[in-house]
């Protein structure tokens, strides 16, 4: 190559042959990064070009996570959109809140949904079948067919929305908790009054447990197999190895296997008609539509296990962090109890304490506020759409079809100009301020009653994205909400955690180089020694029976 390029060099060519080289090589970078710059319409949100042209966006997501994405919206601070240009497409990010509602509002053109049946394909390993029933009538308008998703979406919504049902369930996971943390209390009583463990650990327990008797009852498939509940967090951490879905039982070998393991087991329980026997109403319903759209009830099976992760994997990481947040502050701690135990019925007669929900949610605005402050800081999630039809974003912006649109949740909750200058770290008196203490959960498309933080700063509902928003905001937000402060309450009224050697607990930072599938994990485990509190009565022997 050398000798060649040597002999075709002229006698005038005034370079060596390694600056030639170089020279092409730094040309042809230059025509390609210019290449990945260019806007395809004149309109279109301003491009931030790979370092790597083509591939570099790609390669950055791959290996760095949902930080990759998060970093460069927060050093392009100044865009309230942005374009990445991939191989064969672009994708828009979304930074700014009214923007964001500009994308929520923008229902027909931008869609999750023509999404759903690739991403649930790789992520349950749906049949071919299946996938094509799913494929059926998305997104219909008002008297059109409604296919299978558009169906089992609306009953979920409706049955989880405000009501008397959201009430039963509600009731029936706190329930379930009061009996798990009971089963605990009990343990430790009998094993020397003092437990070590990751908090993490100790929390996913709690909850898949509880969660999995409340939805399918006493005998759902990891009470008759504990070790499924290693299978099914096995399967949530490979599930961004799943969604890649190159050769998954290969790539993603242990969460494969964790996930085929569970779906078996389901299959057992719904072919033994153990859903109608002791299931709970709206596990029964969701089975009832996907018979009736001609599922069989092996795919059921998989479809329960989505339902099964929606109600398990967010609330246990958020319930984790805000017991880490509130045992590692001692003020906050005394706070906390303080409210919880202000609305404790301590007269009810039948030998319990009772414990109102709604009390909880309405009354203890610390403990919401700070739910909703871990919340904020735990997620980094981004609500995706895809570009149906070309269109104009809030009149301005250009997007092209085919295209995929991200509001980016890490780069709003990170946000100084919305949060203010400490918006990295925890401070739950940022959602004291808010007229209902954080009752009302952000609803999306609400664009009225913006909220306060205590510098007296507003912000934009659609500023906290949590639970996502417009049409894929979380149907079970309420539900969450419940079940969350039902936990913290339980576990602040009788127990005592400390750290390690039974002194301060430190609260790492969040595992952001992940794709932000969910809540984020803190970056490493939390080791805590967990104890039964003896003061005020409250400890020892403490039972709760929960009330709305
Ligand atoms: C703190 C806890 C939770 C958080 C942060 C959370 C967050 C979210 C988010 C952001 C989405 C939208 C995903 C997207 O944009 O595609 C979602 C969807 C969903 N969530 Fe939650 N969630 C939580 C708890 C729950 C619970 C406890 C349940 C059920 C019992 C639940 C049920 C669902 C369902 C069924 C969907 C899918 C909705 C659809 O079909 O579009 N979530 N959740
Ligand atoms: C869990 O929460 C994250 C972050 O808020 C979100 O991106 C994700 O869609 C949620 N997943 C489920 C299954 O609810």
């Amino acid at each position: 190559m050398a000798m060649a390029l040597a002999d075709l060099a002229p006698e005038w060519w005034p370079l060596s042959i390694s600056a030639t080289v170089l020279v092409a090589f730094v040309t042809l970078y230059a025509f390609a990064y210019q290449l990945s710059s260019r806007k395809i319409d004149p309109r279109e949100p301003p491009v931030i070009a790979p370092a790597i042209p083509l591939v570099g966006h790609v390669l950055g997501m791959a290996l760095l996570g949902g930080r990759y994405v998060k970093n460069l919206g927060i050093r392009n601070r100044n865009l309230p959109i942005f374009t990445l240009p991939v191989p064969g497409s672009r994708i828009y990010i979304v930074a700014e809140p009214s923007l964001a509602a500009a994308v929520q509002r923008a229902s027909k053109a931008l869609s999750f949904t023509p999404l759903v049946p690739e991403i649930t394909q790789r992520v349950l390993g749906l049949d071919k079948p299946t996938v094509q029933i799913t494929r059926r009538h998305l997104d219909p308008a008002p008297g059109e067919p409604r296919g299978f998703l558009a169906d089992i979406q609306d009953m979920v919504y409706a049955w989880l929305g405000p009501g008397e049902y959201l009430a039963e369930l509600s009731l029936a996971a706190a329930t379930q908790m009061e009996r798990e943390v009971g089963e605990f209390a009990a343990a430790l009583s009998a094993s020397g009054g003092e437990h070590r463990t990751d908090l993490l650990a100790w929390v996913r327990h709690l909850v898949t447990a509880s969660t999995a008797r409340y939805l399918y009852g006493p005998q759902n498939p990891m009470a008759a197999d504990p070790s499924l509940e290693e299978a099914f967090w096995d399967f949530d951490h490979g599930l961004g190895a799943l969604l890649a879905g190159v050769f998954p039982a290969v790539t993603a070998r242990r969460a494969y296997a964790g996930r085929e393991r569970l779906a078996a087991a389901m299959a057992r329980y719904l072919e033994e008609g153990m859903h109608e026997a002791e299931g709970s109403a709206i596990v029964r319903e969701r089975v009832r539509i996907a018979l009736r759209h001609g599922w069989t009830l092996r795919a059921a099976a998989r479809e329960e296990l989505s339902f099964l992760f929606a109600g398990i994997v967010n609330a246990t990481t958020t319930a984790f962090w805000v017991l880490l947040h509130v045992y590692a502050d001692a003020e906050l701690l005394a706070k906390v109890r303080g409210e919880v135990q202000a609305v404790l019925d301590t007269q009810t007669g039948k030998g319990k304490c009772g414990l109102s929900v709604a009390a909880l949610r309405d009354r203890c605005p610390v403990l919401v506020a700070t739910y909703r402050e871990c919340l904020r800081l735990g997620s980094d999630t981004y609500s995706t759409r895809l570009v149906k039809e070309e269109m104009l974003l809030a009149g301005r912006y250009f997007l092209r079809k085919g295209a995929v649109v991200q509001i980016a949740g890490g780069v709003m909750h990170a946000d100084t100009r919305i949060w203010g200058e400490d918006a990295g770290g925890f401070d739950y008196r940022r959602f004291l301020d808010g007229g209902g203490g954080g009752k009302r959960e952000a609803e999306g498309e609400a664009e009225t009653g913006k909220k306060k933080n205590p510098a007296n700063h507003h912000y934009h509902p659609a500023a906290f994205r949590a639970f996502g928003g417009g049409k894929t905001l979380c149907p079970g937000r309420h539900f969450a909400t419940n079940e969350i402060l039902a936990l913290v309450a339980l576990v602040v009224l009788r127990f005592d955690v400390k750290g390690k050697g039974g002194g301060r607990i430190e609260v790492p930072p969040k595992n952001d180089g992940v794709l932000p599938v969910h809540v984020l994990e803190p970056v490493r485990p939390v080791e805590v020694v967990i104890s039964e509190r003896e003061e005020g009565g409250l400890g020892r022997g403490l039972e709760v029976e929960f009330g709305m």
